[in-house]
């Protein structure tokens, strides 16, 4: 594939078959502009895009600067634009500021803080046999949509107490607001009025769930408030543990180093996610600034109100400058998959904890697990936010049955919650 030398006239485009086949030799021709580049993210839409690691953890910080309000900019934004079900205006923690996201945000970091590790383990591996149950006697399957894009959404359904009916609408709802354009404000409407219907029913019938959790938590969220948030943790907690799960998975199965070690049994879910932290973060590209006024951003001039964006995935596999420490940017705790400052991931033990049982879950259970296809030949999910392959077929020897105790397991406790819900968090 070729790419064209970006002219100033023609920003790099970062949504399309082309950059989901490539994203990194973007990546190299956005940095050889400087820290912070001009990128269109949807046709007639044109984002600044931060690609140098050290300008992307400035500006993660920086409150004084930057605000996470995107009004002012999506005040010429088409209301039928596709990037606008990610970035337009709510009022949740994502596009807060100061005291309205504290406020938000302990409330959020105090429901998610009730998951009880060993519960939620429980709760994936249940769910996980489950959905292998459906496909292992076939001998293949699709591990996206069989598998790693079902089981979040089951597992948050089942913690926030919405009843067995409800479940599909809230799947459909996330699902249709993160990938279609044409139906992606009717979807988010829909999940919004689900949620609503479990909001009302919990303040009138509390429950042991996250759900009622959060109506009593002392931010005193109204109705609204608490509606908005729990959206927000369902919207952006499914999408990117599906795509971590699935990039994981990959990195397993279709790399020759991982894919040998599958077998003979070095490789863990563990380092294959490490992996894919840095060098393929789930959300590729995020992190929405607007600057509150005219400014200069190393040495980059930007305007009032201008999206700004980060690319996670270009400040990760950027090599360290020349002389600088280059151990600190190593280990864990370095990569900017979570997002770094007020707004980075609250979520990131019991995201990491789902996607490592989920991992765990397929491998231990079908053996001869190898891809169907070349991975070359994979397809990816278009679009300028998040890396993710669209199918991951597999072949495997199949199962007659699953063993029997773990049958019993899978058919117990279908609407099991997995949090302890009644102290605070820490105690
Ligand atoms: C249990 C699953 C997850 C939940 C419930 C969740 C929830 C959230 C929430 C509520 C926010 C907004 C925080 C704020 O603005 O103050 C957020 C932000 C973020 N999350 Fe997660 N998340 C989950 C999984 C993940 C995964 C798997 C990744 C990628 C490895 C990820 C990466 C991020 C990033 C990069 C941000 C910042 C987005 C931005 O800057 O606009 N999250 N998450």
């Amino acid at each position: 594939m070729s790419l064209s030398a970006p002219s100033p006239h023609e920003p790099l485009a970062l949504y399309g078959p082309d950059f989901a086949a490539d994203p990194h030799g973007h990546y190299r021709r956005l940095r050889a502009q400087g820290p912070v580049a001009r990128v269109r993210i949807a046709p007639g839409t044109d984002a600044m895009l931060v690609t140098d690691y050290q300008a992307a953890v400035d500006l993660l910080r920086d409150t004084d600067t930057f605000t996470k309000d995107p009004r002012a900019w999506q005040e010429g934004v088409p209301a039928d634009s596709p990037v606008l079900p990610v970035l337009g205006y709510r009022p949740t923690a994502m596009f807060t500021d100061g005291a309205v996201h504290a406020r938000y945000r302990d409330a959020i970091n105090d429901t998610l803080g009730l998951i009880e590790p060993h519960l939620l383990r429980a709760e994936v591996s249940r769910v996980a046999q489950q959905l292998i149950g459906e496909f292992s006697a076939t001998g293949t399957g699709d591990l996206i949509a069989q598998y790693a894009r079902r089981l979040p959404l089951h597992v948050f359904t089942a913690s926030f107490g919405v009843a067995p009916r409800d479940r599909r609408r809230i799947v459909l709802g996330v699902a249709g607001m993160m990938d279609s354009a044409a139906g992606a404000a009717d979807a988010y409407a829909d999940l919004v009025g689900v949620v609503a219907d479990l909001v009302a029913d919990r303040r009138a019938r509390p429950g042991r769930d996250l759900t009622t959790y959060l109506l009593g938590h002392p931010a005193g969220l109204d109705d609204d408030e608490a509606v908005r948030q729990i959206t927000l943790i369902m919207s952006a907690g499914h999408d990117p543990t599906t795509n971590l799960i699935g990039n994981a998975l990959l990195r397993m199965l279709g790399d020759a180093r991982h894919g040998v070690s599958l077998h003979g049994g070095a490789t863990t879910a563990q380092d294959a996610i490490a992996d894919v932290l840095w060098r393929d973060p789930p959300i590729a590209n995020l992190g929405a600034h607007y600057p509150r006024h005219d400014t200069e951003f190393h040495g980059v001039p930007l305007r009032a109100g201008q999206l700004v964006l980060v690319s996670f995935a270009a400040a990760n596999t950027q090599s360290p400058p020349a002389g600088s420490d280059a151990a600190a940017r190593s280990g864990d705790g370095a990569h900017l998959a979570w997002s770094t400052g007020p707004h980075r991931c609250p979520a990131k033990q019991p995201a990491l904890l789902m996607a490592i049982t989920a991992i765990e879950q397929i491998t231990s259970q079908l053996c001869d697990l190898e891809l169907a296809v070349d991975a070359a030949e994979l397809i990816w999910r278009p679009g300028p936010f998040h890396r993710a392959p669209a199918h991951l077929p597999v072949r495997f020897t199949p199962l007659d049955t699953l063993p029997e105790q773990d049958i019993r397991r899978a058919s117990e406790g279908a609407d099991h919650v997995p949090a302890r819900v009644g102290g605070t968090p820490n105690g």
